[in-house]
């Protein structure tokens, strides 16, 4: 973190409510309770505030994150919901389950909260506080747990007050959580997979289906190599066009996805250029990264060409995507 916040801590209430909905309306981050974990949250559809937030927790990497919203109305305008997804929204929320779903065409969650997925993970919590800033504030909600990456979820505000002081502008305490374990996901793929076992037991879900979840291969993640853990099957958004990193040159015919004013040569000759942030700022590149490499990759490109990013900051977490953009495509 750049700046030190002051990192304000205010009992649950309505004015609590209404300084979370004021806070993540002005692009801040907030930690409040849900009935699973206290998640850290951000204003989905800003770009800016999930790179914040991404950054907040420390050795940032952009795992996907789960939007939450107040109703069912909300969470179509964000996913697409087929009978399957219908039945386990119906039944279980508002409460500990999270849905896994395409996107809608008009979703307004940001890319960096997808990390370039055509999916996005939703879930309507059940905790009274959370569902009051949901209401006050109005659009999608990402929020993680509310933790330092690497540290275990946080049950009580005092544990995200010892993680995260500092780097938030507000803690709603609302006491201890109920569940104590993240959500349970499901991928709402062909056929519904269990991506993380959690507050829901599978076997309710089960039932509800009326048959059993697909397990996913042990190896779906293949970083992990862990079966069920975290993020399984988020398969990392990957261009169609070749990417090439740490370029210093631009072929002829190649797209550049450039980072700050550097100059480069060959440029005049390039297909497309994009500049993740002129003036050098990582968190504006981390906001823009998915955007703009779906942007790049329309234009018919020989290659997307990437400007060397520092490791600093978000530059750890852009770097890695980058490199996995660039994997698999040699
Ligand atoms: O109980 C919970 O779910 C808590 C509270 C705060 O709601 N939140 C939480 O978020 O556990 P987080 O970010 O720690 O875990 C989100 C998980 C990650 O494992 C991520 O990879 C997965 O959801 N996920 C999110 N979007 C996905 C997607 N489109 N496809 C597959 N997995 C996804
Ligand atoms: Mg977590």
């Amino acid at each position: 973190m750049k700046i030190a916040l002051k990192t304000l801590v205010l009992p649950a209430g309505e004015a609590a409510v209404a300084a979370a909905a004021r806070v993540l309306g002005e692009g801040g981050l907030v930690a409040f309770p849900t009935e699973t974990v206290y998640g850290l949250g951000a204003d989905a559809t800003n770009a800016g505030a999930v790179a914040r937030l991404y950054e907040a927790k420390g050795r940032p990497a952009f795992n996907p994150l789960i939007a939450h919203v107040g109703d069912l109305d909300a969470a179509r305008r964000i996913g697409r919901f087929d009978a399957a997804a219908l039945l386990l929204a119906e039944a279980f929320w508002p409460g500990p389950l999270t849905l896994v779903l395409p996107k809608s065409a008009d979703c307004a969650v940001a890319d960096l909260a997808t990390a370039g997925l055509d999916t996005v993970a939703i879930r309507i919590p059940e905790h009274r506080i959370a569902r009051d800033i949901l209401r006050a504030f109005g659009r999608p909600v990402v929020a993680p747990s509310a933790n330092l990456s690497g540290h275990v979820s946080p049950t009580l505000a005092a544990h995200v007050l010892g993680d995260l002081d500092g780097r938030i502008d507000l803690i709603v305490d609302g006491g201890a959580v109920a569940v104590g374990v993240e959500s349970t996901i499901v991928g709402i793929f062909d056929a519904p997979v269990l991506l993380r076992p959690g507050g829901l037991p599978r076997a309710d879900i089960e039932r509800v289906l009326g048959h059993t979840l697909v397990q996913p291969p042990a190896d779906a993640d293949g970083d992990s190599g862990q079966p069920l853990a975290p993020g399984m099957l988020a398969s990392h958004y990957a261009p169609r066009t070749k990417v090439r990193l740490n370029a210093d040159r631009i072929e002829p015919g190649e797209a550049l996805l450039a980072f700050g004013l550097g100059a480069i040569s060959g440029i005049d000759e390039a297909a497309a250029v994009m500049n993740l942030s002129e003036r050098g700022d990582l968190d504006e590149a981390a906001a823009n990264l998915f955007g703009y490499l779906r942007a790049l990759d329309t234009r018919a490109a020989r290659a997307i060409a990437v400007m060397p990013i520092p490791e600093d900051g978000l530059g750890e977490a852009i770097n890695d995507r980058l490199r996995r953009a660039a994997v698999g495509r040699e």
